[in-house]
Order: structure tokens, then C-alpha cells, then sequence
């Protein structure tokens, strides 16, 4: 079974981002054929700052091996250095409908936001139809906004089939209803667009700050607390195992502790938990050489798969070699 997901280089990770998605991914890559790259093309269409875009896409690289993707596991890849994806692409546009791309909603959300609605942003879906389909890919794990892109690039797979016959694998997209959305400081959905996220990699001072500025009710600290409402319980719970829990649940009930001491708590629990990934954050922070390297490396796997396909597709569509 392959599994195959492009994750935006989208800046500083979040604990709702790492609970949320990038701990499936990295789960993912013991029981599934994992293919994870980073779609600096499609970034491209957004962010117009050449070093800008470079440093994320390194950044990006680097955030995800600290967090434990594992290069010999998974393929592990920067888009652009799979440049058959391009050639793909074209070829594919040739079977895409127009209609089938104004009606993206991420497209028309792209453009009533102000991003100025050239042809890049339009065609964004058959960008990422080739990222897929040209590693057959079976399953691809997206977040909610993305359903419709991959609903996208079956129909083009489709209309590419019945042209040439079973070419093309049908990919199916995946959502994780099973994990709970991550609370914010104020409660609401930790997300970087609300400004109430928790950091993964700043440091310790920065963290102890950004914790005490979660939002509790004012139980006066003697009495006992509801855990059941409470957001900094709510996010301990994350990092802890049954145990834990009732533990912790034990605490509120008894009273005697204010929220002050439950968010210290909170704190060492997020401080313990990355302490493995912030080292090796800064390991690969000193050594770009090498995350460069790794990317090549994985690179290098992907395009065994992808020169094979893109010269089959070559070959049926009529492009001489
Ligand atoms: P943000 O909302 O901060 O911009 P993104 O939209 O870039 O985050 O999300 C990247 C991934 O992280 C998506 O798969 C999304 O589902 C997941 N994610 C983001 N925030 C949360 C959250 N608060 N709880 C659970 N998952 C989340
Ligand atoms: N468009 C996706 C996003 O913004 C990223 C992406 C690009 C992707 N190509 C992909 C995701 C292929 C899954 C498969 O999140």
C-alpha cells in the first residue's frame, strides 16, 4: 500500500500540527510504503520571497527528520528535485476539464483573500494530480481543505483512463477522524492564522511564557477544579498514557493546586516530550550539508519510480524519447 502526502513548508510547527497530522505521518511509515515530500512548487505559488522559500523548504526538511521521519524507511523528498513531476503535469493538463478547476474551492478562497489569481494558483490541482499519480499512489493523507484536490486528480486519472486503458492508479484521500483538534491557548483550534498556538521548537523560556498565557476559569486554587473543561488538562492529555491521566485527574479533583502549578506541569511535559527532536533539530541546524544530502538521497528513490512511469505515459501519450 502506498501512501503518499506533501506537506507544505509552512514556517513554525505548532503541537496541533505535530498531534494533529505529523505524528500519524510518522507512525505511518512502519506498516505503509510512505512517500513524504515538500512541495516547494506549489509554495511557489504563494510566497513570492526567493530566500524566503529556500530557507523554509531546508527548515521544513529539517523540522520533520528532528520529529523523526526516517529517510531509510520512508522516501523522503523535496518536489523539485523529482523534476519528472513537471513533465507529468503537462501531459496531464491535456485531461483536465476547466470546469474541474473552477469549481476548486481553494482556488476561489485563494482569490477572495487578495492572492492575485494567475495561472499557477489556478492550475495548482494539476500540480498536485502529478505529485500523485505518478507514483501510484493508493492513499493520500490530507486535512479537510485538501479533500477536494484529491477528488481532483481521481477525476483526471479517470478521464486519463478511459482514454488509455488502467494506466493511472486511483488514489483515495484519508482523513484522521480519530484525532481530536488540538486546543489552543484560548481554547479554540490551535492554529497559526488565530495567534494561540504552542510552539514545538522554541525555547524554554519562551515555552513557560506561552503556557501561562492559557486561558482557565478563576476556581480559587484550595478548591477542587473541573478537569473536564479545562484547556491546560485538555492539552497535558496529550502526552500522557492512562495512568497519567488519572493521575493528573486526581489533582484537580483534590483541590489545593492552582492553575499555576498545572501549566508548570504542562510545560515540562511539552519540554520532555521534543527534548529528542529539539537535539536533533540542532544537530541538522549545524549540518545543512547533510540534510541536503538526505533529500538527494531520497530524491534519487523516488525518480526510479517516477522516470519509469513518466517514460510508460511518454510512450502512450505519443512523446518520442
Ligand atoms: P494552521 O491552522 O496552524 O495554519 P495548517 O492548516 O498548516 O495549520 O495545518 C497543517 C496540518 O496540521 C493539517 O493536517 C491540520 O489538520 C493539522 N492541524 C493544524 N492545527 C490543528 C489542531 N489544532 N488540531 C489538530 N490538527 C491540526
Ligand atoms: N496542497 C497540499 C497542501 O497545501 C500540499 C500538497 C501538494 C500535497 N501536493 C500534494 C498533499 C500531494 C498531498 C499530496 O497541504
Amino acid at each position: 500500500m502506498r501512501v503518499l502526502t506533501g506537506i507544505q513548508p509552512s514556517g513554525a510547527l505548532h503541537i496541533g500540527n505535530y498531534f494533529g497530522a505529523i505524528k500519524q505521518m510518522i507512525d505511518l511509515q512502519d506498516t505503509s510504503d510512505l512517500f513524504i515530500f515538500i512541495p516547494n512548487y506549489h509554495a511557489l505559488t504563494s510566497l513570492k520571497d526567493p530566500q524566503a522559500l529556500k530557507t523554509n523548504t531546508i527548515d521544513a526538511a529539517i523540522n520533520f527528520l528532528a520529529l523523526g521521519v526516517d529517510p531509510q524507511k520512508s522516501t523522503f523528498y523535496v518536489q523539485s528535485d523529482v523534476k519528472e513531476v513537471l513533465e507529468l503535469y503537462w501531459i496531464l493538463s491535456g485531461y483536465t476539464p476547466m470546469g474541474l478547476l473552477e469549481r476548486a474551492h481553494s482556488y476561489k478562497d485563494k482569490v477572495a483573500k487578495g492572492i492575485p489569481a494567475n495561472h499557477s494558483l489556478f492550475s495548482y490541482p494539476v500540480l498536485m494530480a502529478a505529485d500523485i499519480l505518478l507514483y501510484d499512489a493508493d492513499i493520500v493523507p490530507v486535512g479537510k481543505d485538501q479533500i477536494q484536490h484529491v477528488e481532483i486528480a481521481r477525476d483526471i486519472a479517470v478521464k486519463f483512463n478511459n482514454e488509455f486503458g488502467d494506466i493511472l492508479t486511483l488514489p483515495e484521500f484519508r482523513i484522521d477522524d480519530k484525532v481530536a483538534t488540538v486546543p489552543g491557548l484560548d481554547g479554540a483550534k490551535m492554529s497559526k492564522s488565530y495567534g494561540n498556538t504552542i510552539e514545538i521548537f522554541c525555547d524554554e523560556k519562551q515555552l513557560k511564557k506561552t503556557v501561562g498565557k492559557i486561558v482557565t476559569d478563576s476556581t480559587p486554587m484550595e478548591e477542587p477544579k473541573d478537569f473536564t473543561t479545562c484547556n491546560v488538562y485538555a492539552l497535558c492529555r496529550l502526552f500522557l498514557d492512562e495512568q497519567g491521566e488519572q493521575a493528573l485527574q486526581a489533582r484537580y479533583q483534590k483541590g489545593g493546586e492552582g492553575y499555576g502549578h498545572f501549566k508548570m506541569y504542562l510545560k515540562e511535559l511539552i519540554w520532555d516530550y521534543f527534548a529528542e527532536a529539539r537535539e536533533k533539530r540542532a544537530y541538522y541546524l549545524e549540518h545543512k550539508d547533510e540534510v541536503r544530502d538526505i533529500l538527494h538521497y531520497g530524491a534519487q528513490k523516488a525518480r526510479v519510480i517516477a522516470q519509469e512511469k513518466i517514460e510508460k505515459i511518454q510512450d502512450i501519450v505519443g512523446i518520442i524519447r
